[in-house]
């Protein structure tokens, strides 16, 4: 069956009731027919649900989807994209072991690396994401993983994937990719190599800003060292959760193609209008990585950042003047948003550190929904007005 297909149809078998969409297993625990049956079950002889730390109809459902999409064996879902990211090191990495990573991360990532690790002996070490020529400086025998998110946040910068898993085979790091912002509808990362990918699934998988969730895939191997470490630390997805996500990705196809569409029209128009510069959206021919883009990307996203000209104080005013799009911290709503990073997420950084991840005081993000282009275009070009 073709993708569009398997992300409709295929679902945990029924119940005894032949209900048409997959019922929501709201249970802890479940029964088994004997002391035997439990026996085995415990000692992993034989397959079957224990308690829903572990494994549940729904989460298994959502996790054999998204690991079709992404062309992973198989997957462990969690309760949000941080625990995805804390489950995939903590069961990866023993103290002393280093990361290496680009500093165009998520900032709990990045709090992640900088505040938390470290207690544990665990390091990182950031590299330019584009001089790849410098990475190898950042290798020791202790490096164990390189990390990287692609398109970045906020900046939209574009990581060659190709060249990053050379790098990372050479020197014998797993390979992982936080794919939440391009999704496997836009780009694979498996294709170019990546050993684990990533989902934050509160993002276009869930795609209407309702539940949190997390997802991990990998190989078989893998998934069973992350499941052995996730089942013991409990990061686990609500079944309830589960079921949304799993019922959203029937149109993350659609709503995705959407989402391109509508973000490249605005990327364009964004790009004429005389209040702003440096527009990057990775389908503008313009962006300094397009060339990289068009390479491993299927199509563009829905995210596009721009800087207005009139640093920290136009930037704010800016997203005051705006009335059709949301002020809010997610991404990849069907709702259009607009974020300020210098006045929100980054405010506690100082100019100089701000630039230094990319972030100047004007610089604006939009999460491009599935409004009319005409009605987003006009919020926009009002506000930059
Ligand atoms: C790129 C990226 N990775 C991970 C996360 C974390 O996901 P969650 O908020 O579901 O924990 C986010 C959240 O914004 C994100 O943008």
């Amino acid at each position: 069956m073709k993708q569009e297909t398997k992300l409709i149809r295929s679902q945990v078998p029924s119940s005894n009731h032949l209900e048409h969409s997959t019922a929501i297993y709201m249970t802890s625990s479940y029964t088994f027919d004997d002391a035997d049956h439990m026996a085995a079950l415990f000692n992993e002889e034989q397959e079957g649900y224990i308690y829903s730390r572990y494994s549940n109809p729904n989460v298994d459902e959502f996790i054999e989807k998204v690991a079709d999409l992404e062309g992973m064996e198989s997957g462990w879902a969690t309760s949000s994209g941080m625990a995805a990211i804390f489950t995939t090191f903590g069961a990866m990495l023993e103290s002393g072991d280093e990361i290496i990573s680009v500093r165009s991360i998520f900032g709990s990532t990045h709090q992640l690396f900088t505040q938390i690790f470290p207690k544990w002996g665990i390091n990182t070490k950031y590299v330019p994401f584009d001089k790849l020529e410098d990475w190898q400086d950042a290798v020791s025998a202790k490096s164990k993983i390189l990390y990287l998110e692609t398109p970045t946040n906020p900046g939209v910068d574009i990581i060659d994937l190709e060249k990053a898993n050379e790098f990372a085979k050479k020197n014998g790091l797993y390979f992982v990719v936080d794919n939440c912002f391009a999704t496997p509808i836009n780009q694979r990362p498996r294709d170019f190599g990546a050993d684990i990918v990533i989902h934050s699934a509160t993002k276009y998988f869930d795609g209407q800003g309702r539940v949190m969730g997390g997802v991990i895939l990998s190989s078989v191997t893998i998934i069973d060292k992350i499941r052995a470490f996730a089942r013991h630390t409990g990061p686990s997805l609500s079944p309830f959760n589960a079921w949304i996500l799993s019922k959203s990705l029937e149109t993350l196809i659609i709503r995705m193609e959407r989402h391109n569409q509508n973000a490249l029209e605005l990327a364009q128009r964004i790009e004429k209008n005389p209040q702003v510069f440096n527009v990057k959206y990775p389908f503008l021919p313009s962006h300094p990585n397009y060339e990289i883009a068009r390479k491993q990307m299927r199509g563009g996203g829905g995210i596009i950042s721009f800087e207005v000209k009139g640093g920290l104080l136009k930037g704010k005013q800016f997203l005051n003047k705006l009335k059709l799009l949301s002020l809010t911290a997610n991404l990849g709503d069907t709702r259009s948003i607009a974020t300020h990073p210098a006045s929100t997420t980054h405010s506690k950084l100082t100019p100089k550190e701000r630039e230094v991840v990319g972030i100047s005081d004007g610089l604006i993000r939009i999460s491009v929904g599935l409004e009319h282009v005409d009605d987003i275009w006009q919020d926009l070009s009002n506000a930059l007005e």
